[in-house]
C-alpha cells in the first residue's frame, strides 16, 4: 500500500472480525515498530504479545473492572464529536483489546524519574515509545488492518506489568489491539484540519 494511503486509512476500530492475522504479519508490524528513531540509540523496548484468552485475561482484567467502574458510573453527553467518541469508546475498552487478534504492550526503559520531568528533553523515553507505537498503527494500517489503542490509568500499568512478570525497569505505554475491523466497526466523526490551516509561516 502506498504510504500517504497507509497514513490516511489508518483509524482506531474497537469492533473486531474473527478473521485471523498471521504471525508473520505481526512480526513486520512489529520491526516496523522497531524502526522508530531513537532518543538514545539504546531502542530499549520490548513487546508482550498476549493471543490466548488466559493470556488476555490475564492482562485485562484491570481493564474489564475498570470498564465495568466507568459505564455504571457516568455518561457522557453532548453532540460534540470527541463527546461521541468518549461515549462509544468507554464501554469497548475492554472488549476493543479482548476481541483483538493480539493485544500488544509496547514497554519501554524508564523509571519513575520520567514522572518528574521538568522540560520536554526529560519525556525522551516517553516520547521515542511513541514513535515506536505510530510506526506500529501505520505499518498495521499498510497490512489493511486496524489498531486499538488503550492508555492505563492510575496504577493499572503497575498492576499489568506486575502480572506479566515485566523488569522493575520497564514501563507499560499502552495497549495496542490488533486485528481485522469487523464489517460494522462505526466510523467516528473526526475534526479535520490541512496543513494549510495549521502552519504559520516565519512565526505565529
Ligand atoms: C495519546 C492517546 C491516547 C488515547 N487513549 C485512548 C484510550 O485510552 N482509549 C481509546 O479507546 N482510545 C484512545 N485513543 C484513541 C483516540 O480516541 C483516537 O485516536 C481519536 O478518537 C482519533 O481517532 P482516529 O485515531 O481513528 O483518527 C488515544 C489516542 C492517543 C493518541
Amino acid at each position: 500500500m502506498e504510504f500517504y494511503e497507509a497514513v490516511r486509512n489508518r483509524k482506531m476500530v474497537r469492533e473486531w472480525s474473527d478473521a485471523p492475522v498471521p504471525e508473520e504479519t505481526l512480526m513486520r508490524i512489529l520491526d516496523a515498530g522497531l524502526a522508530a528513531p531513537t532518543n538514545n540509540h539504546m531502542r530499549d523496548w520490548e513487546f508482550i504479545v498476549l493471543q490466548s484468552d488466559e493470556e488476555k485475561e490475564n492482562a485485562l482484567q484491570y481493564v474489564r473492572e475498570w470498564s465495568q467502574r466507568q459505564v455504571e458510573s457516568k455518561v457522557t453527553e453532548g453532540d460534540r464529536p470527541e463527546q461521541k467518541m468518549y461515549r462509544y469508546a468507554i464501554p469497548r475498552q475492554y472488549s476493543m483489546l479482548a476481541d483483538a487478534s493480539y493485544v500488544v504492550i509496547p514497554l519501554f526503559k524508564a523509571g519513575e524519574a520520567l514522572f518528574r520531568a521538568s522540560a520536554v528533553n526529560g519525556l525522551n523515553l516517553f516520547a521515542s515509545v511513541w514513535c515506536v507505537i505510530e510506526n506500529v498503527f501505520l505499518a498495521a494500517s499498510a497490512e489493511g488492518l486496524a489498531c486499538s489503542l488503550r492508555i492505563p490509568v492510575g496504577e493499572e500499568g503497575r498492576n499489568v506489568c506486575r502480572a506479566l512478570g515485566v523488569p522493575e525497569e520497564y514501563m507499560m505505554a499502552c495497549y495496542i489491539g490488533i486485528g481485522v475491523p469487523d464489517d460494522c466497526a462505526e466510523t467516528l466523526e473526526q475534526y479535520v484540519y490541512s496543513a494549510e490551516e495549521k502552519m504559520h509561516r516565519g512565526s505565529w
